[in-house]
């Protein structure tokens, strides 16, 4: 006898049993996983919606504290530009806001407002201003002149 070895029958069934379920969970975890891809960026979006509403509404309190003196309690304008121009918000980037907000305007009134130059607000403050400003732009009036009120 060249070779020969045990076979035990209980082990090989119980091994095949155990294949068995793995193929049933891959099989499983094949078919869940179109679900997955379809649910993903919906769960994204509404992510980002939140974070936008959140970051909007941080934004608000700091409007009202440093900016709403000079643009309008509603961004209407007063000795500052009416940022809730439908022209002005469609002409400005939020990078655009941003960079002015952070750099400020010199020679003007429009002060730096970013702590890197010498400002009151972090980063994240200027980012959640600028939300705040995007939000006005659904139901932005008509405000061509929207530095009207600088006399120039
Ligand atoms: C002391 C008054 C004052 C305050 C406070 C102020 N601004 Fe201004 N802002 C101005 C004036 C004046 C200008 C226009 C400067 C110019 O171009 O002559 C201006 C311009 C701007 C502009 C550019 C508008 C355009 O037409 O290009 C943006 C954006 C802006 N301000 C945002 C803000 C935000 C956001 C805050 C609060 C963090 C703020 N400002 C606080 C006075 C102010």
């Amino acid at each position: 006898m060249p070779y020969s070895y045990q076979t035990d029958e209980e082990l090989e069934a119980s091994t095949n049993r155990w294949m068995l379920v793995g193929v049933v969970l891959l099989a499983l975890m094949a078919a869940v996983f179109p679900f997955y891809r379809w649910y993903e960026p919906s769960a994204r979006t509404e992510a980002r919606e939140a974070q936008a509403v959140a970051l909007a509404a941080e934004g608000g309190s700091v409007w009202q504290t440093s900016c709403s003196s000079c643009h309008g309690v509603n961004g209407e304008g007063a000795i500052g530009p009416a940022l809730n121009s439908k022209q002005f918000l469609q002409s400005a980037t939020d990078a655009q806001a941003g960079t002015l907000i952070a750099v400020g305007i010199p020679g003007t009134q429009m002060n730096a407002y970013s702590l890197d130059h010498g400002g009151p607000l972090t980063s994240e403050q200027i980012r959640s201003v600028v939300a705040y400003i995007r939000a006005w732009e659904p139901d932005a009036p008509d405000v061509p002149e929207w530095r009207a009120m600088l006399g120039g």
